[in-house]
């Protein structure tokens, strides 16, 4: 019997375009013999709709409308209209596993997983604890430092706190952090509302954006480094991949360097000593055991130049799930070809579960 595997994407995220991105990866890559997908697109107002209205949109290649703000809207209007007629109805009982393919808030930050978790259906990648932990990049830094890793200086600052004690805020950068800073809002994701800051004018501005998007708000020491991620994977044992590095074509790794001129470089696998890509892959699993993750989790880092000091950045619970992304690469250069690595994920999901199933209620 193929098992149905309901393949969630959208989401009312700045990542809502990557997601399906992702998600069309995925679907193509699912082993049909074993699997039939139930496509779930949710929209950026956060409805979700049927399986016919989903693959409707699972159809559309995002990828060259993200180059293309006019197209981009025009498809985004054709979709409106598919989302007054058909909705999912939230019955999850022919639904045997699903692989939330969603990026950002409200997708990988244990909203979604709460969600699967309350109609009992298990799911690819973390559970609620860490996917919350992790997408909170002032409490993943908490974690990370109590686990004994590097993690460059920082403050936190509130969205109110603009309003009240701005020159404070700046004051106490300058004097502990000193230029170039970078300025993010603490649940972000795709470099959305992250800016660098050189002067303090920069810094004003940096922090009015990335107010935009949170409430919560980190400004950090720049750090001139080379940016080196691996991917993880696993529940109760944690295996790591290939190591990358990536080499933006902007002056830092933001939106547009990402997703729109498609010039940044990743060198698989990054050419590092073999002391350091031991310290790599150790710092990964110590990240990725320390927020609780389990499935998978790519922890991005930044390896110093001049001191060659690591220090962990971030890790992203569900990250990008493209042919090209750099998760799946990581892993193929490892030995575990994509379509076998979204196999392997969704066993752990089903292993998890059934381990999750002993606990007395
Ligand atoms: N402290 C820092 N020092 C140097 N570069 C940084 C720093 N923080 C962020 N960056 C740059 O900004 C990019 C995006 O920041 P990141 O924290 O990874 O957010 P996101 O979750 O959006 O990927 C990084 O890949 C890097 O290029
Ligand atoms: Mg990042």
């Amino acid at each position: 019997m193929k098992k149905r595997l309901a393949l969630l994407f959208g989401g009312r995220s700045g990542e809502h375009e990557i997601s399906i991105i992702s998600a069309r990866s995925i679907a193509s890559a699912v082993n049909k013999a074993k699997f039939d997908v139930v496509p779930i697109y949710i929209t950026r107002k956060g409805e979700w709709l049927s399986k016919s209205a989903s693959q409707k949109v699972l159809n559309i290649d995002f990828e060259p409308l993200l180059k293309s703000p006019k197209a981009l809207k025009k498809t985004h209007t054709d979709i409106a209209a598919l989302t007054k007629k058909s909705r999912f109805n939230f019955d999850f009982s022919n639904i045997d596993v699903a692989f939330p393919a969603l990026h950002g808030t409200f997708g990988e930050d244990g909203t979604v997983q709460g969600c699967l978790d309350v109609f009992n259906v298990p799911y690819v990648g973390c559970g609620v604890l860490a996917s919350a932990l992790t997408m909170d990049k002032a409490f993943a830094k908490v974690c990370f430092q109590q686990a004994g890793l590097n993690v460059g200086a920082y403050h936190v600052v509130r969205r109110s706190d603009l309003k009240t004690r701005l020159n404070d805020i700046l004051d106490a950068a300058e004097a502990e952090l000193g230029y170039p800073m970078f300025v993010k809002p603490a649940n972000s994701g795709s470099s959305v509302g992250i800016s660098k800051a050189k002067t303090r004018n920069d810094l004003k501005a940096a922090l009015t954006l990335a107010a935009q998007y949170d409430r919560k708000l980190l400004i950090e020491k720049g750090i001139d480094a080379r940016e080196i991620e691996v991917a993880a994977l696993g529940n109760d044992t944690v295996v790591t991949s290939a190591i990358g590095e990536i080499v933006p074509c902007n002056e830092f790794y933001d939106y547009d360097a990402k997703y729109v001129k498609g010039d940044s470089k990743l060198f698989i696998p990054a050419d590092l000593s073999d002391t350091i890509a031991a310290e790599v892959h150790l710092a990964a699993k110590i990240a990725y055991r320390s927020t609780g993750c389990e499935g998978m989790a790519r922890v991005d880092f930044f390896l110093e130049r001049g001191t060659n000091t690591l220090y962990i950045n971030e890790l992203n619970t569900i990250p990008g799930f493209t042919s090209i992304s750099m998760y799946p690469k990581l892993f193929a250069a490892a030995g575990l070809p994509y379509p076998k690595l979204i196999n392997r994920l969704i066993a752990l999901a089903l292993e998890r579960h059934k381990d999750i199933q002993r606990n007395k209620i």
